[in-house]
């Protein structure tokens, strides 16, 4: 192994996501158990120094791009702050974030001014009704017009994620498919993984292949590009369309072979599958007073015990792992 965050199968850890938040202004059903969450005492979460702490040392041992996820990012008051110190890390290359876009078309000015170099937006309906079913809440216009601010402020792709989930949403296939033609955006179908109380049942994954062969019908120029290395996405253009479409293949197709990802829990956790359950505290470590070093040593012993794939679970559906809500991503 080069470093702490070089696997024994080779894999370089450059890309951290860091939950911020268990919190989130929508309940979207396939993210959380319908009676919440407990959330974790606020003095038990990251701090904003401690973020940053964390995030410098990471970078320092090569990571070039963050992703912010939560819960919803944008409901932490030092979001803005996080961005800006993070910007400032010598070597980060990327600061992104993943969001439900609902209060986005605010403050993304501001967020971009900071930092923010990439969104990703969650939208799993073109419905509004279908909405406020999915997502327990109100919101359906905010986040359309989140999308469209992110495409005027030059992000490009904004990249749009659907969940693709049988009975709920895959009759509205076409119709993101649909809003490539004009939007400069990259739709994202998501196959729907399993986690704890997210009424996951495998009836309800649409795979990739349906997909693309019901894309296919319609839209038979629907054609395969180059991946980017380490993409979690497998990425299609169309003849005439503005904007790509692609699919992230986690249930039929993994690609844990280019994985790069490591996470942050708001909590301190870190995970080094989006699967693992043998989680460790970067929290307690720090607030244990361990120096950079030591905490390096904690990161460096759980990247080396990473699993081929999946966190070594061959029964995703039946395992116990945190709510969605709880993971980020
Ligand atoms: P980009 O950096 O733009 O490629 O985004 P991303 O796909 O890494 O992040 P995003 O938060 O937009 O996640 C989109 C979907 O991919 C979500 O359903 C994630 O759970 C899933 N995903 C992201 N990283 C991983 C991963 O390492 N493994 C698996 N199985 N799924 C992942
Ligand atoms: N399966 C697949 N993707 C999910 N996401 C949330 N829950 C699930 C799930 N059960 C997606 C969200 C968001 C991203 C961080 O993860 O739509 O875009
Ligand atoms: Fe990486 Fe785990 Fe996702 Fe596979 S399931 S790509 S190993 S985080």
């Amino acid at each position: 192994r080069s470093g702490p965050l070089e696997d024994t199968f080779g894999r370089r850890h450059n890309y951290l996501r860091i939950s911020l938040t268990e919190k989130c202004n929508l309940r979207c059903l396939y993210c959380m158990p319908e009676e919440g969450i407990d959330l974790t005492a606020k003095e038990e979460l990251l701090s904003t120094d401690e973020v940053v702490r964390v995030a410098r040392l990471f970078v320092a041992n090569g990571v070039d791009k963050i992703r912010l996820t939560g819960g919803e990012p944008t409901v932490r008051p030092d979001l803005e702050e996080i961005i800006r110190r993070l910007r400032a890390l010598p070597g980060l290359r990327d600061i992104a974030i993943t969001t439900n876009g609902l209060t986005l078309h605010r403050n993304l000015h501001a967020l971009q001014a900071a930092g923010l170099t990439h969104v990703n937006i969650s939208l799993d309906t073109l419905v509004p009704p279908k909405f406020e079913l999915l997502t327990r809440r109100r919101g359906h216009d905010r986040v359309l017009k989140s999308i469209d601010r992110a495409v005027e402020l030059g992000y490009d792709p904004v990249k749009v994620n659907v969940v693709l989930m049988r009975g709920v949403n895959d009759d509205e296939l076409l119709d993101f498919v649909e809003m490539t033609r004009e939007k400069p955006i990259n739709v994202r179908f998501i196959e729907f993984m399993p986690f704890d109380g997210n009424k996951f049942e495998e009836k309800k994954v649409v795979s990739y292949c349906e997909a693309k062969e019901r894309i296919l019908e319609k839209y038979p120029t629907l054609t395969r590009m180059q991946d980017h290395r380490s993409e979690v996405a497998k990425n299609f253009k169309l003849d005439g369309h503005r904007g790509t479409v692609s699919f992230v293949t986690s249930m039929t197709n993994h690609f844990c072979g280019g994985c790069n990802r490591l996470r942050i829990m708001a909590d301190g956790n870190l995970k080094v599958c989006l699967f693992d359950q043998g989680e460790v505290s970067l929290r307690d470590a720090m607030r244990g007073g361990a120096s950079d070093d030591e905490l390096m040593d904690v990161v460096g012993k759980a990247v080396g015990n990473k699993k081929a794939k999946h966190a070594g679970m061959s029964d995703l559906q039946n395992m116990e792992n945190r709510s969605m809500i709880r993971i980020g991503g």
